[in-house]
């Protein structure tokens, strides 16, 4: 494994976001709850720099037309336990109509958001997705 030099940590406060070029590759790193995150730093959608985006929790939203990035998936995916996820700017206005149905009813005001079974959990909270699916700690 070779490690290069991308920024002084000091430059990458918490809940900040920062270009970072190394090796001439255009990324984009991320805090969030200490832990640095690195993706591309062209948004997927129309390329807009996602080093002007805004960090929000675990999630990071294109200052261009608000997509967003999030790592709740990739926890799932991490432990094979399948999901139906939905993209709700992507999707039809019956099933925006439900998801709001389904936020005003939990009281949640909020995305992202996983439901589990009857609860909704708000933002990235790997520890609760754990407590709610019954899982042991060495599963978490
Ligand atoms: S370019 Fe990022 S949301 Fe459109």
């Amino acid at each position: 494994m070779v490690w290069i030099y991308a920024v002084d940590e000091a430059a990458l406060p918490e809940g900040s976001v920062a270009p970072v070029y190394p090796s001439g590759v255009n990324v984009v790193l991320a805090r969030a709850d200490g832990r640095v995150y690195a993706v591309s730093g062209a948004c997927a959608h129309m390329a807009c720099p996602l080093s002007l985006g805004s960090m929000k929790g675990h999630t990071l939203t294109c200052a261009c037309h608000d997509w967003r990035f999030r790592k709740a998936k990739q926890f799932f995916a991490d432990r094979g336990i399948p999901i139906e996820y939905i993209d709700n700017d992507l999707a039809d206005e019956a099933t925006q109509a439900r998801i709001a149905r389904e936020l005003d009813a939990a009281g949640a005001d909020g995305f992202p958001f996983v439901k589990i079974g009857n609860q909704i959990v708000e933002g990235y909270r790997p520890d609760r997705y754990a407590e709610l699916l019954g899982m042991t700690e060495g599963a978490r």
